[in-house]
């Protein structure tokens, strides 16, 4: 591929990925599931340094859903692995981080994850704080009803404690309580994998996001499926419910 990088008319300033289909990658190859979520990992750095470079300022990326703890115990411990792997890399690779300007966050229920996961999310968070190039939200244990549950149950909590009447809340009131609190919405939702569903992914946040679907298994979602998706979303007409 060459250095030069596409230019569209609009760009959307936030995306979010649902990386489907890495296990049916594997299996067209004759590997191991767990083959597929390798592959899927390396993806992931991929395309975040691919849009970061394109100049998008937000992106989510759907890693494990709270659903996901369904699949046979290997796999689970496969994926919470290559987690654990990304991760600890983050920690070693603090100058390329510094460079890259990417600040990263979690978003998802943090109970239910191991604790050295947990510890490892607060250090990369703490240490990418202070970037402000590329923000990238990764989604561990997410899952959108539990997300907004999440909110309500801090609200009900503040109503108890005298410290909001119900009358007040709004829905901005209902936003900040969820783990994308203070970020815009997403423009554009991308999904591979020929689904076209949400599967409890930023189900509140997509009211009026643009949809996108692939065929394209995840691991094979390259820059120039990016672009593809980009170069549709720019003649969108997206009109919020206005004409
Ligand atoms: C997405 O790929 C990764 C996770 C859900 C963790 P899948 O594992 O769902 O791949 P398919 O859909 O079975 O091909
Ligand atoms: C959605 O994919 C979750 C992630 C990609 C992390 P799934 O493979 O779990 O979704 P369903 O089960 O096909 O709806
Ligand atoms: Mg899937």
């Amino acid at each position: 591929m060459s250095n030069e990088l596409p230019c569209f008319d609009v760009l959307p300033q936030h995306i979010a990925v649902i990386m489907d289909g890495n296990g049916r990658w594997a299996k067209q190859r004759g590997l191991e599931r767990t083959e597929g979520h390798k592959a899927g990992a390396e993806n992931f750095r991929r395309i975040v340094d691919y849009a970061s470079r394109l100049g998008i300022k937000y992106m989510t990326f759907y890693a494990f859903s709270t659903e996901n703890w369904k699949r046979p115990e290997f796999e689970v411990k496969t994926i919470m692995n290559l987690i654990r792997k990304y991760l600890k890399e983050m920690q070693l690779r603090e100058a390329e981080n510094e460079a890259s300007g990417y600040n990263i966050h979690f978003i998802g229920n943090r109970e239910g994850l191991d604790d050295d996961i947990v510890k490892l999310f607060n250090t990369v968070e703490k240490r990418s704080s202070k970037h402000n190039k590329t923000y990238v939200n990764i989604a561990v244990n997410y899952g959108g009803r539990e997300e907004i549950t999440h909110s309500v149950r801090v609200l009900c909590e503040k109503v108890k404690n005298g410290e909001l009447i119900s009358s007040d809340i709004t829905e901005n009131t209902v936003a900040s309580y969820l783990y994308t609190a203070g970020q815009p919405d997403p423009d554009l939702i991308i999904r591979p994998s020929g689904e076209q569903r949400l599967s409890n992914f930023l189900i509140w946040q997509a009211a009026y996001s643009e949809f996108w679907y692939s065929d394209v298994l995840w691991p094979d979602f390259n820059e120039q499926e990016l672009n593809r998706a980009l170069e549709d979303y720019a003649h969108r007409h997206r009109r919020f419910g206005g004409i």
